[in-house]
């Protein structure tokens, strides 16, 4: 039986990702339309809507169907939307780019260095490459699920640290100073996470582990837990549990920020490249199973 009466919903991946058609999301929603995208993404993870010419506000109209917007921490925003973060690379030629502004480029969960992170995110594409700026996706679902019954028993029991400075710690320092990292570090400290978490709804087990933000497993010697977290890396990162999604513009993505994790790919040169996204705030930490 067919379950959606108001959208079209094509998947393009075996385990993540699925093309909403049939609607504009500009307009307001019916009550029925909204239940069903609802349900789209809780069963896809990823959803992509074309030719979708969002302004600010209608981005803010539609992200609030989901769930409340997320303050933006310390990313550029638009200025009268301070909800919107605005990211752009190659705004002037030869400009350098700010890796603070770059590291979406490496896998990650957004806001998992907060206690209760975002549950997702909706990303529109305004001016994108022709050709190069994908966005991957993971399935951590699939990913978990491949795993053997002995690691699901090891890893159901393990907590992570999330630290927002672990990966772009120098960085910060190059383009911030010294001061601003203290003051970065002083206001978001590390959080645990459990290593695998429930998804509310289906109740399905998700792998949450990531390369920006996991710091190390606790309880773990830094060698044990620096090995686990490679091959959990190279697991999470095979291609049979991804999908990718190829920008034009005013494409719009939302995905699902608890069970995926994400990351554009930065091979487009010196390409102009200007996304808004808006975040949803999350409605508890992330529980483990
Ligand atoms: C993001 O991490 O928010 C977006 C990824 C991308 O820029 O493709």
């Amino acid at each position: 039986m067919n379950e959606y009466n108001h959208i079209d919903v094509r998947p393009f991946g075996a385990n993540a990702g699925a093309e909403v058609r049939g609607i504009d999301i500009t307009s307001p929603l019916e009550k029925e339309v909204v239940r069903e995208i609802k349900t789209a993404w809780q069963a896809h993870l990823v959803l992509l809507f074309r030719d979708q010419n969002l302004e600010p506000q209608q981005h803010m109209t539609f992200a609030q169907y989901f769930g409340e917007p997320q303050k933006a921490g310390f990313v550029p925003t638009l200025k009268e939307f301070p909800f919107i973060r605005h990211q752009e690379f190659n705004k002037n030629p030869g400009e350098k780019i700010s890796k603070i502004g770059g590291v979406n480029l490496l896998w990650h969960h957004d806001d998992s260095f907060w206690k209760v992170p975002s549950k997702g995110s909706i990303l529109h594409g305004i001016d994108v490459p022709d050709v190069g700026g994908d966005t991957l996706f993971v399935s951590m679902i699939a990913a978990y699920d491949a795993l053997s019954s002995e690691m699901k028993s090891m890893v159901d029991n393990l907590t992570c640290y999330h630290d927002l400075t672990f990966f772009i710690q120098d960085t910060i320092i190059e383009e911030m100073g010294m001061q601003a990292l203290e003051r970065i570090k002083k206001e978001n400290p590390p959080v645990e996470h459990p290593l695998v978490v429930v998804q509310p709804k289906t109740g399905k087990k998700a792998l949450y582990v990531d390369e920006m933000h996991v710091s190390k497993i606790k309880g773990m010697h830094p060698e044990e837990s620096k090995c686990l977290l490679e091959f959990l890396s190279q697991h999470t990162s095979k291609p049979e549990f991804q999908c990718r999604i190829r920008w034009s513009n005013n494409t719009v993505i939302m995905w699902d920020n608890l069970c995926v994790k994400h990351r554009g790919v930065h091979d487009f040169g010196t390409a102009h490249r200007e996304m808004q996204r808006i975040a949803l705030v999350g409605e508890h930490s992330p529980k483990a199973p």
